[in-house]
């Protein structure tokens, strides 16, 4: 069993804040450094080799800190550059797409059930879920980029009738799923409108919650803190990814 001290948590701009919030709920750490790369999302939208080049330099950044791991809590990041982050440290890095394909597994759902994956275009791109989860034996899996999904989240709209039309606009022609895998930061903001979206309530996988489960597995667990501190960074506009912070970490 081992604890570390602090962790870095890096995303592309606010969204890594819902992985932000998981950790901070299970105390595993006495302080989380978080860097939003602000000035240059969505990087979901970019090319394979603009997010490792992105990614890399968010490494730089954090070797002004003396973190004990790092937690890419974006999953376009985590489709792409881990490879090459992971070659540029000496600290371990965990992606979050990994443990969101474990923690399925772990729900021991059926392997015929009908998995959503819900991510990026270049999460969904990369293939990186849909293989990993065809890897543990479900066949029947299909795959979305909802793009609209993430300004909306920005403009703080979690329920409604823009988001419900936003998501007819996806889901209209999706057969009800089993699970959905919410693989973009942004999407656990709107779980529980996804959820009631569709009849059945399918079972949703959050980053935050699967990463946590997955360092728990890895022994970050020997102690639980009294308090998780958080300092945040921003690439551009700080204050404003502050006051996001405040007000989403409370939701
Ligand atoms: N953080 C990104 C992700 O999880 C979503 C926002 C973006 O496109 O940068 O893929």
């Amino acid at each position: 069993m081992k604890h570390s001290q602090r962790v870095g948590i890096f995303d592309s701009g606010a969204g890594g804040l819902t992985v932000v919030k998981s950790i901070m709920e299970h105390r595993f750490f006495d302080e989380i450094i978080y860097y939003g790369d602000t000035a240059r999302v969505p990087y979901g939208t970019k090319d394979a080799a603009t997010i490792t080049r992105y990614a890399l330099e968010a490494l730089e950044f954090f070797k002004n800190f003396d973190i004990d791991l790092l937690i890419t809590a974006c999953n376009s990041v985590s489709a792409h550059a881990l490879p090459e982050m992971r070659a540029n440290a000496e600290i371990p890095i965990y992606g979050v797409i990994d443990p969101g394909v474990k923690a399925l597994q772990n729900s021991g759902l059926d392997p015929s059930s009908r998995i959503l994956i819900l991510g990026t275009r270049a999460t969904i791109q990369s293939g990186r879920y849909q293989k990993g989860i065809e890897a543990i034996g479900y066949k029947n899996i299909e795959s979305i980029a909802p793009s609209l999904f993430v300004p909306v989240v920005e403009e703080g709209v979690f329920e409604g009738p823009v988001l419900q039309s936003v998501m007819t606009h996806y889901f209209k022609a999706i057969e009800t799923p089993d699970a959905v895998i919410l693989g973009c930061t942004h999407f656990p903001l709107i779980a529980e409108a996804i959820r009631d979206y569709f009849p059945n309530a399918p079972l949703l996988i959050h980053s935050g919650e699967a990463i946590a489960e997955h360092l728990e597995e890895q022994g970050y667990l020997s102690k639980r803190v009294e308090k998780t501190k958080l300092k945040i960074f921003a690439s551009e506009n700080p204050d404003n990814l502050k006051a996001i912070a405040a007000k989403w970490l409370q939701q």
